[in-house]
């Protein structure tokens, strides 16, 4: 009998060309899963893809296009004969305090993060309900509990995903379908690192990376999120639903 934890379940994991999406697409492989590799960057998700054990399907997906979304699900099912694990991670950020962000700018990131999580959970919620139940892991954010200056967009977008966690579990739970979120700090991948001297530059700071160490102690590892993603992807977490988990070396619990 196989121990893995997803041992034959159909995932989607969105945004997963690189940094978080790519580590739990390897993870939820590792564990027995069938991953199908999404990201808008076509040849970042083929590139992921065909590096798994056994090869995966990579599909192109922009998580803002309610078509391609579909899409995305149908080819899935198309080629699994089902869907039991839907990971709404496409993110981005912009940093820029709100009252020099645009109204475009606030639709960019909200688009991605808060409407891109709506239409997957809209799209694969069906697919999971026939195949019989299952879960999906939504990738929020610390800053959906506590304010972030610079990212206000994306906060915000990231607090409506814990809210559409929230009413998805509730929903959902009828059907067998599990929905939770994620809520890490700062994780060591491009999202953060590409940001940093725009960081340091508007709120005057010499080095981003000490106040990381001070607050949380280190950056976190892409592996540490995956972690928990197989956690609430399996039956291992069979009785979480709705909620947030916090994965932030403590930085939401200190005030210094
Ligand atoms: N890195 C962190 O510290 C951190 C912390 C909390 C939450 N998160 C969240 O984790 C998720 C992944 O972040 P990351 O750090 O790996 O970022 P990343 O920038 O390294 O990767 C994001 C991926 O999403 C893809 N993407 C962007 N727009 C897309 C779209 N419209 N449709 C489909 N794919 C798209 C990108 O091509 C990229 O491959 C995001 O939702 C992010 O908000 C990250």
């Amino acid at each position: 009998m196989s121990t893995k934890l997803l041992q034959d379940k159909v995932a989607i994991v969105t945004g997963a060309g690189r940094g978080l999406g790519e580590a739990v697409a390897r993870a939820y492989a590792a564990e027995g899963a069938k991953v199908v590799v999404s990201d808008i960057d076509a040849a970042a998700a083929q590139k992921v893809a065909d590096s798994l054990p056994g090869g995966a399907m990579a599909v192109a997906c922009d998580v803002r296009d309610s078509a391609q979304v579909q899409a995305l699900v149908d080819a899935a099912v198309a080629r699994h004969g089902r869907l039991d694990i839907m990971v709404p991670n496409a993110g981005v950020a912009r940093v820029a305090p709100l009252v020099a962000t645009s109204y475009e700018e606030w639709r960019e990131v909200t688009s991605v993060n808060l409407d891109g999580v709506f239409l997957c959970i809209r799209h694969a919620a069906p697919a999971i309900i026939a195949a019989g139940g299952g879960c999906i892991v939504n990738m929020a954010s610390v800053t959906a509990k506590a304010a972030c200056p610079l990212i206000g967009s994306y906060a915000a977008a990231k607090a409506g995903v814990v809210s559409l966690t929230q009413t998805a579990a509730i929903e959902l739970r009828a059907h067998k379908v599990r929905v939770n979120a994620i809520l890490p700090a700062f994780i060591d991948t491009e999202l953060v690192t590409s940001h940093i001297p725009e960081f340091e530059a508007q709120l005057n700071l010499p080095d981003f990376g000490a106040v990381v160490a001070q607050r949380q102690g280190r950056y976190g590892k892409v592996e540490e999120v995956a972690h928990l993603a197989v956690f609430l992807a399996s039956e291992r977490s069979s009785f979480s639903n709705g909620s947030g988990f916090v994965l932030d070396g403590g930085i939401s619990s200190s005030l210094l």
